[in-house]
């Protein structure tokens, strides 16, 4: 019985582990468009317009400052509560996918 109850939680525990990163796929890429659709775009469109009606900001037009846009998509912000932290990501894909996102800047 012990035996048993032990080998359960870990497969438990892949399962939990395994079901996250389906919503949030993780990648190697580090390219900067193909990032920002598969992580952004969902939210705030291919253009970085957002969605009025569901609340959500146009990225594009944002007044952070680079810096401040990385540690907001690595770490998120409880000023932001509402943007998820995408915690996965390296250096260089956060990066990444800042360029890309100020390359679609409109003030
Ligand atoms: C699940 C939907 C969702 C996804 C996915 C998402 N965001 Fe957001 N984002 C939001 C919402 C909602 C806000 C507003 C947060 C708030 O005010 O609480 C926001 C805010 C922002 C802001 C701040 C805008 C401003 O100036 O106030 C930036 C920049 C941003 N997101 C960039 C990104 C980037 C880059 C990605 C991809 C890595 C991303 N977001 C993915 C929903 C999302």
């Amino acid at each position: 019985m012990i035996t048993t109850r032990s080998a359960f939680f870990p497969i438990l525990f892949t399962l939990l582990l395994s079901g996250c990163s389906d919503s949030d796929p993780e990648t190697s890429s580090t390219d900067g468009k193909e990032l920002y659709s598969l992580y952004c775009e969902a939210c705030h469109k291919s253009n970085g317009s957002g969605k009025f009606l569901e609340g959500i900001p146009a990225n594009r037009s944002t007044r952070l400052s680079y810096n401040q846009v990385v540690a907001l998509v690595r770490k998120g912000d409880p000023a932001r509560p509402d943007m998820p932290a995408f915690v996965h990501l390296t250096d260089k894909q956060a990066d990444a996918i800042v360029d890309y996102l100020f390359s679609l800047r409109i003030y």
